[in-house]
């Protein structure tokens, strides 16, 4: 990485230090801790340090462009990735999530090429966004050799109608591989209630006894994922756009097992590294504009996690 350009320097400042590259923060603005923090030698090129790190992850501020090429070729089991939508949506300072159409797609096909770099043969790639985009990053993911392993429906509850067009209500989660998948893990969802009167929504075709009583099989329809919309599930600095644990605690356990290493490049309030550190994984974390927020989150463990009453295999 070049320190010469100074277009690609941390926020983090102080005199001294002013051409210090994206995720490298100055030794004064560390933190004293108290454990052993997360070895990211063998993952990521000495020159570049996190912003902070727990036993088990290391959290880098800055670009995602300017901090994947440090992240060594093929140590990740999973990435998943959340980005701006490209809907205007104010994130922080730094960020711009109003770019025209060609550049937001040339931009995504950056990123993704980074993280196809960083994953294991074998690993997880999950891509969150608007059918609308995931339509055009899938087909790039297919031309970029990756295998197709879903794409998964996740029912939202709390969208806008548009004027001529369906009444939008999924977003898509696109689930590929580099190559044949080294982990899947099976889940298995409750048998569905009625939230009434308690009784079982389907009669599964006079099948029913013959059911595994752990649940059925997880569909690529999630209708089950809840809005982080309660106090207590979200960041009082961090609010806007959290996505349920319940989402990345399915990533996490179809894709992974513990002590595999979980890249998000795109942080937001932390959920991801939430999941993680909660299930035994190791992870990896960029973030431009909230790393600050996502260690508040990670530090203070007082944000509740969504319940979850899936059953995994194996
Ligand atoms: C949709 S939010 C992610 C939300 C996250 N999944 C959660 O559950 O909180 C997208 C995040 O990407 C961050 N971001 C935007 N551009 C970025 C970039 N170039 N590099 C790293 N992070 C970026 C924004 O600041 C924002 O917090």
């Amino acid at each position: 990485m070049s320190y010469e350009n100074c277009s690609e320097v941390s926020r983090d400042v102080t005199p001294g230090s002013e051409c210090l590259p994206a995720g490298v923060v100055p030794m004064q603005l560390r933190l004293p801790q108290a454990f052993e923090p997360f070895p990211v030698e063998g993952l990521v090129e000495s020159e570049i340090q996190p912003f902070y790190t727990t036993e088990s992850g290391a959290l880098f501020d800055g670009d995602c462009l300017a901090v994947l090429p440090s992240i060594k070729a093929g140590v990740v089991d999973t990435v998943f990735a959340d980005p701006p939508f490209n809907l205007d949506k104010k994130y922080g300072a730094k960020s711009n999530d109003n770019l025209p159409e060609k550049e937001y797609v040339a931009w995504c096909k950056k990123w993704l090429d980074e993280c196809i770099r960083v994953l294991k043969p074998g690993g997880a790639l999950f891509v969150y966004n608007l059918p609308k985009w995931n339509i055009v990053l899938g087909a790039y993911l297919i031309e970029q050799g990756l295998t197709f392993r879903h794409d998964i429906a996740v029912d939202v509850k709390s969208t806008l109608p548009i004027p001529g067009r369906l009444y939008p209500s999924h977003y898509s989660l696109l689930y590929f591989t580099k190559g044949k998948p080294k982990t899947f893990r099976k889940i298995r969802t409750p048998i569905e209630l009625c939230r009434h009167c308690g009784g079982e929504v389907k009669d599964y075709g006079g099948h029913r006894h013959a059911m595994n009583p752990n649940g059925v099989n997880l569909r690529d329809v999630w209708t089950d994922i809840p809005p982080v919309r309660h106090w207590k599930f979200k960041s009082k600095n961090r609010a806007a756009n959290a996505l349920s644990t319940k989402l990345l605690d399915r990533v996490v356990e179809m894709s992974t097992v513990k002590g595999d290493v979980v890249l998000d490049p795109f942080g937001g309030s932390g959920t991801t590294f939430a999941v993680c550190e909660k299930k035994g994984r190791k992870w990896l974390g960029i973030e431009l504009d909230f790393a600050q927020q996502i260690r508040e989150r990670l530090a203070d463990e007082d944000i509740a996690h969504h319940k979850n009453d899936d059953f995994v295999e194996g």
